[in-house]
């Protein structure tokens, strides 16, 4: 996979319109992330490695098409990446499902670890971390390095919204994890917020603001 990918499918790119409008109520907000998490995880797991089973039909026996390998494991990036977590487990059921928990200090905007608790035999799966926002990147990027302590080695990042900044800092720091993105924004703010961007990701999908 190239290192970014936007995907600006219609469908992607009207539904994250409403998100973005600060009017959108909160259940609506949740509604359309999930949605678009799964459109999302559509596109990045186009390339997943397939083998052959031989079944029957009604009609005549075949050779059909199959997941092949270990389960996927997806990570969650507390505590907004679970916004995404829902709608991709609806399509991938099987997924092995694992948590980063870290909050951005909000002096520093460092990252600080809380909680990690990971699927076994990570190293063996491809491994897709989820959080909304990709904005300095460095909670992303300290994320992406504790999966790698933990195993892993094939791993992939979605996310709904970048900021340039966050898209340099993981290249910088994790340039062997493709990206895959809703849209890609103008900048970050002097608080570290993605410029258009729609707000706090995790107060607008939890009602906590
Ligand atoms: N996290 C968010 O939820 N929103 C931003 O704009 C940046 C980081």
């Amino acid at each position: 996979m190239d290192h970014l990918t936007v995907v600006k499918h219609p469908l992607i790119q009207h539904k994250l319109t409403i998100m973005r409008e600060q009017e959108t109520p909160t259940a609506v907000f949740r509604q359309l992330l999930r949605e678009i998490s799964q459109l999302l995880a559509y596109e990045i797991t186009r390339d997943l490695p397939m083998a052959t089973k031989r079944i029957e039909t009604p009609v005549a026996p075949m050779d059909a098409p199959t997941l092949a390998g270990r389960k996927l494991a997806l990570v969650s990036i507390l505590r907004a990446g679970n916004g995404l977590l829902d709608g991709i487990l609806e399509l991938v059921p099987s997924a092995r499902v694992g948590f980063v928990g870290l909050y951005r200090d909000e002096v520093t905007l460092e990252p600080v670890e809380y909680y990690f608790k990971v699927p076994e035999l990570l190293s063996e799966r491809l491994v897709i971390a989820v959080d909304p926002m990709l904005a300095t990147g460095n909670s992303s990027a300290a994320a992406i390095t504790k999966l790698k302590e933990a195993g892993a080695t094939d791993i992939r990042f979605l996310c709904l919204l970048a900021a340039p900044e966050g898209i340099a800092r993981m290249k910088q720091a994790h340039p062997d994890v493709p990206i895959v993105t809703a849209a890609v924004d103008e900048k970050l703010n002097e608080k570290g917020y993605i410029v258009p961007g729609l707000g706090d990701a995790g107060d607008r999908m939890f009602g906590t603001k």
